[in-house]
C-alpha cells in the first residue's frame, strides 16, 4: 500500500495523512481481444514515475457530519476538469470502503493536482487507490490489500496497479490483474501531453480487431526491464493503441512525430494518450532533451524518473 505521512496527533489538533499519488506510464500495451463484457482483454506494463498529485485527508471540522468532501486546488489548467462531485474517483473509492466495511466516518479531501487529465498517466485512478488505502488507515477499517484489491477493481481498470504499490508490474485481464515484475536501474522518461486529451472508450471503439497471429508478446520487454538495456528497452516498447488515438486526435500525431524527428528516439504513447514519452538514460541527458523541446506545441512538459 502507498506509504503515508501522518502528522502529530497532539491534543487540540486533528490527524491529518499526506499521501502521494503517482502517474503511470505504459512502456507496453497489446490489446488482445474483445471482452464479452465490453472491456478489452489486455496485456502490458506500467511503470510508475515520480510525477504524482498530493492528497491530504483530515476528519472535516464538523466530525458529526458524514459527509465526504473533496476539494481540488492546483493550476487552473490542470484542476479546471476535475470534478469534485460524485463523479470523482476518490468520492467513489471512500463510499466503496464505506460500504465494503459499514462504517461511516466523514473525511475531508483535499487534491493537489499535478498530473494532467485525460492523459494516459492514470492520474484518477492513482487518486482512487490513493484514497483507498489512506482512508484504511485514517478511518481504522483495517482491511487487508486483497480487499482493496476487490475495491479497486471495482472502481476501475487501472486502480489495481497502484494498490499494488509497485515500481513496475505486468497487468493482465482488463488491467486489474497485477504482478509485479523486475526492473533494473531508474529509467527517466520525459512525457509531454498535446493541448488535447483522449477519451479512454473512444479510443478503444476505434481499434480494429486482428489476428491471433499478429498480436505482440510481452516477453521481450519484460526480459529489456530486467536487464535495464535502454536500447532493447526502445525496441521492445510497444503501444497497441496508437494508431487509433492518432486518427482521434490527429494533433497528437504531430506531436509525436515531432518529438521523434527533434530527439532521434523512439516515442511511445501512455495507455490510451494522449501523453507521449521517450524513455532516457539519466535525467542530464534528459534535460539536455527538454531544451530542444521547449518550444515544442504541448499543454504540459515535465521530465521524471521511474520510482
Ligand atoms: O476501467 P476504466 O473505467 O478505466 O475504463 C474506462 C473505459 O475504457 C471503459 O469503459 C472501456 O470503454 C475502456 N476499457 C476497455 N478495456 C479495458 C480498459 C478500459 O475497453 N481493459
Amino acid at each position: 500500500m502507498p506509504k503515508a505521512r501522518l502528522s502529530a496527533n497532539q491534543p487540540g489538533l486533528r490527524e491529518v495523512l499526506t499521501v502521494r499519488s503517482r502517474a503511470k506510464v505504459n512502456v507496453f500495451l497489446e490489446v488482445l481481444g474483445k471482452r464479452t463484457d465490453g472491456y478489452h482483454e489486455l496485456d502490458t506494463v506500467m511503470l510508475r514515475t515520480e510525477l504524482h498529485d498530493v492528497l491530504q485527508l483530515e476528519f472535516p471540522e464538523d466530525v458529526r457530519s458524514d459527509e465526504v468532501r473533496l476539494t481540488v486546488i492546483g493550476d487552473r489548467r490542470l484542476t479546471s476538469a476535475i470534478p469534485c462531485d460524485e463523479s470523482n474517483l476518490i468520492i467513489k473509492a471512500a463510499r466503496a470502503l464505506r460500504a465494503a466495511t459499514g462504517i461511516h466516518q466523514p473525511v475531508s479531501i483535499t487534491l493537489q493536482k499535478r498530473i494532467p487529465a485525460q492523459a494516459g498517466l492514470a492520474g484518477g485512478s492513482s487518486n482512487a487507490a490513493a484514497a483507498l488505502c489512506a482512508l484504511n488507515r485514517l478511518w481504522k477499517t483495517n482491511l487487508p490489500q486483497r480487499s482493496l484489491h476487490e475495491i479497486a477493481a471495482g472502481l476501475g481498470s487501472d486502480i489495481n496497479f497502484f494498490v499494488e504499490d509497485c515500481r513496475a508490474a505486468r497487468c493482465t485481464g482488463r488491467g486489474e490483474t497485477v504482478k509485479p515484475i523486475a526492473l533494473c536501474g531508474s529509467p527517466v522518461v520525459i512525457v509531454m501531453r498535446p493541448q488535447s486529451g483522449n477519451s479512454t472508450p473512444r479510443v478503444f471503439s476505434e481499434l480494429a480487431s486482428l489476428p491471433s497471429s499478429e498480436l505482440r508478446s510481452s516477453d521481450e520487454i519484460l526480459a529489456a526491464l530486467k536487464s535495464g538495456s535502454l536500447s532493447q528497452i526502445r525496441r521492445a516498447a510497444f503501444n497497441r493503441l496508437t494508431n487509433a488515438a492518432v486518427r482521434l486526435n490527429p494533433e497528437m500525431g504531430e506531436m509525436l512525430q515531432a518529438v521523434q524527428r527533434r530527439t532521434g528516439l523512439p516515442v511511445l504513447m501512455s495507455g490510451s494518450g494522449s501523453t507521449c514519452f521517450v524513455v532516457v538514460e539519466n535525467v542530464r541527458r534528459g534535460r539536455r532533451l527538454l531544451s530542444v523541446l521547449r518550444n515544442i506545441d504541448c499543454s504540459f512538459l515535465c521530465l521524471t524518473r521511474i520510482h
